[in-house]
């Protein structure tokens, strides 16, 4: 299921948005025009990712806690097994859009 999470604007504006849904929190963030959704919890010990260390070259995020890294575009961690899931995205009249499972 595709649901609407906010402007485009807002989100080169804020450059990391964080939004609620489900009951989780996702990030949202663009790099080079590619938006990529997150979970916004980092599965070392569920801290949040999200003032975490983006590598614009590598494409990873690393969280500040533990220095635990991961891909933006599929959540692998880099310097351990774990994983970050990730959410297609998409751009439609100025909106980003997020699809998640129902
Ligand atoms: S909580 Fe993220 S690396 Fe430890």
């Amino acid at each position: 299921m595709w649901f609407k999470a906010f402007s485009l604007a807002r989100l080169r504006r804020e450059q990391r948005c964080v939004i609620e849904h489900a009951d989780q929190e996702l990030l949202v963030l663009e790099l080079d025009g590619v938006i990529y959704a997150l979970d916004n919890l980092c599965p070392h010990q569920a801290m949040s990712l999200d003032h975490g260390l983006l590598d614009p070259e590598d494409l990873t995020l690393t969280c500040l806690h533990h220095h635990w890294c991961f891909r933006l575009n599929d959540g692998q961690g880099t310097n351990n097994r774990a994983r970050v899931r990730t959410y297609p995205t998409k751009v439609e009249a100025g909106a980003v859009w997020i699809e998640v499972e129902e």
